[in-house]
């Protein structure tokens, strides 16, 4: 049994994730845990939200609501929605958090005592018309990078380049559009990066089995242009964890707060300690999450992303960890996302493009966006959500090949053998080899499902449900009843003991309707089938099951044509 450490990236409080936010990180993070799980490691499943910075005072600004009001609020719904889709995180945390607070001082402490922290006389712009100063999302312009014309101060949504204010080009201020805007000076913290930069160049080149979409990302930071750059992790705004170092006032920083880049990753460890704060449990007991010195040293840890989240995880948050100088835990695997589009052009949560989770579970249960989600899972280039195209994987996968398989096997049985699991012939040839043939996907699909390829998982498990409705195509129970009942029903006690296989297989995409056909066949385990011909045997002649209600209902044309056109504008 294994330890295994999993985050998703945390969510920004401002409004409901859409649903290329969901398959870019939480929901694939959550698959692996479940697997995980359902494997017999120990898991611990962290995310949170990530309630700091210019996106939360511009959402609850627009909200008209103080922020701490709106976030306390925005965490409440983002945490319902999570449990709607399934997700199964062991804590769903808030970067506004006391725990998380003390930490980011503590790190921001530990940083400055090394020698990591520099105070810098800073240019930032301030916007004369709104009377203060305008540093990341407060300030919008054009990228020198790719021309993209809504990039904002600190990244660019379109190129991934982080930036600074005083980078763009045009730049106006996003509160109130004003171009009215200067350069003033004022003093902040910046994080030495390039201090660091042979320590963690060596660290990624040691990482040679991670997606080259997360170390190209973070080899272009480290070695293009000038190199890796110090950040500023200071902020001249109020909403934020007051600028501490450790628990002592900061000559100089009063009044600003960490930028939150800085304090967002930190919130994966203190998730971690609210979590042993939630469950009544003891700082030991989260630190054997964290702590090298105390008992992590065999945790694997596996972070989950988009790709733009990429270079704060392979260089700004292990810089804070490394120079650090304490036993922390970094992270062993990354796992980055490119984007989902939607509909010829991109989600966006600014432009309230696209289908959002809350919209997403009002018109269809959570499995049917997951498995879709999962299946076309944005890994080794951008993907795009259309309607046709979810329509067809549903229809196609869920109702056709997998619900239609459970309904046929459980209601012939019910009506030539009755609710219970048939005595009958032995199995045969046919038999034989669909279960040396599920043996090998069964492997594949471990295989897949450990190296975190989530599109070939998917496939795998989908040619695992094709192999039992090809068989009972061709194995034909229904001729075989009229000539020789014995083999139909050999036929069908094999075929019904796939159905609680299926569930426990299909768990990690679609929970609810796993459940649902444990739940009918009335299994007694859940046990991960570890090797297919015992597995296929757990269900013996006179078990009793009831023949479950459909499992998936079919996308019609007409649903589709009407969402099509209801989520084809913009979200108000
Ligand atoms: N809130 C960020 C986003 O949605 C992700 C933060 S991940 C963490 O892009 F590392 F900061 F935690
Ligand atoms: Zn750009």
């Amino acid at each position: 049994m294994a330890r295994i450490l999993i985050t998703s990236a945390i969510p920004y409080i401002n409004g409901i994730k859409h649903l290329g936010n969901l398959v870019g990180s939480q929901l694939p993070a959550d698959l692996f845990a479940r697997y995980n799980r359902a494997r017999g490691h120990e898991v611990m499943f962290i995310c949170a939200t990530d309630e700091h910075g210019t996106p939360a005072e511009l959402a609850a600004a627009k909200a008209g609501k103080p922020v701490a009001e709106y976030c306390a609020e925005m965490h409440a719904i983002q945490s319902d929605i999570a449990d709607r889709f399934g997700l199964s995180f062991d804590h769903f945390g808030r970067s506004s958090s006391d725990r998380n607070k003390a930490l980011t001082q503590h790190f921001a402490g530990q940083l400055a005592d090394n020698g990591y922290i520099a105070e810098v006389a800073e240019k930032q712009v301030y916007s004369n018309a709104d009377g203060r100063f305008l540093p990341d999302r407060y300030i919008e312009g054009t990228c020198p990078n790719c021309g993209y014309d809504k990039a904002r101060g600190d990244q660019c949504e379109n190129c991934t380049k982080q930036l600074d204010p005083t980078d763009l080009i045009n730049p106006r201020s996003a509160i109130s559009g004003s171009t009215d805007l200067e350069v003033r000076e004022t003093k902040h913290l910046f994080l030495r990066q390039s201090a660091l930069k042979d320590q963690l160049d060596a660290w990624i080149d040691s990482k040679t089995d991670w997606p080259v979409l997360t170390t190209s990302i973070a080899k272009k930071w480290l070695h293009d242009g000038d190199g890796l750059q110090d950040r500023g992790i200071t902020r001249d705004l109020d909403w934020g964890v007051p600028v501490k170092r450790g628990s002592e006032d900061w000559p100089g920083m009063e009044g600003k707060v960490f930028y939150v880049w800085f304090d967002a990753p930190i919130e994966y460890i203190a998730g971690t300690a609210e979590w042993a704060d939630a469950n009544g449990k003891s700082d030991a007991d989260w630190e054997r999450w964290w702590r090298t010195d105390k008992g992590a040293d065999d945790v694997r840890y596996v972070q989950f992303m988009g790709k733009d989240n990429v270079p704060f995880h392979t260089l700004s948050f292990p810089a804070t960890i490394m120079g650090s100088g304490e036993p922390w835990k970094l992270v062993d695997y990354i796992k980055s996302f490119n984007y989902l589009n939607y509909d010829g052009g991109q989600f966006s949560t600014s432009q309230g493009r696209g289908v959002f989770m809350d919209q997403a579970l009002e018109i269809l249960p959570a499995d049917y966006w997951r498995w879709w989600l999962l299946s076309h899972a944005p890994e080794t280039s951008d993907a795009e959500f259309t309607w046709e195209n979810f329509q067809a994987g549903v229809n196609k996968d869920l109702a056709d090949v997998l619900g239609n398989f459970v309904s046929r096997v459980t209601k012939f049985c019910r009506s030539k053998f009755g609710e219970e699991v048939p005595d009958g012939g032995s199995y045969g040839p046919e038999e034989q080899a669909l279960i040396s043939d599920l043996q090998s996907r069964l492997e594949a699909y471990q295989a897949h499902l450990d190296a975190i390829e989530v599109r070939k998982a998917a496939a795998e498990l989908r040619a695992i449900w094709v192999a039992g409705n090809e068989y009972l195509q061709a194995a034909a129970p229904w001729a075989a009843f009229k000539t020789d009942p014995d083999r139909a029903a050999a036929i069908i006690r094999l075929s019904l003991n796939l159905i609680p296989v299926y569930a426990v297989l299909s768990a990690p995409f679609i929970p609810d309707a796993s459940e649902k056909m444990l739940r009918a066949m009335k299994a007694e385990t859940t046990a991960w089938p570890e090797q297919m011909h015992s597995a296929l045997s757990m269900l013996s002649a006179g078990h009793a099951f009831e023949v479950p209600d459909n499992l998936f209902t079919k996308i019609e044309d007409a649903s589709r044509m009407e969402w099509q056109e209801r989520f084809a504008g913009t979200r108000a």
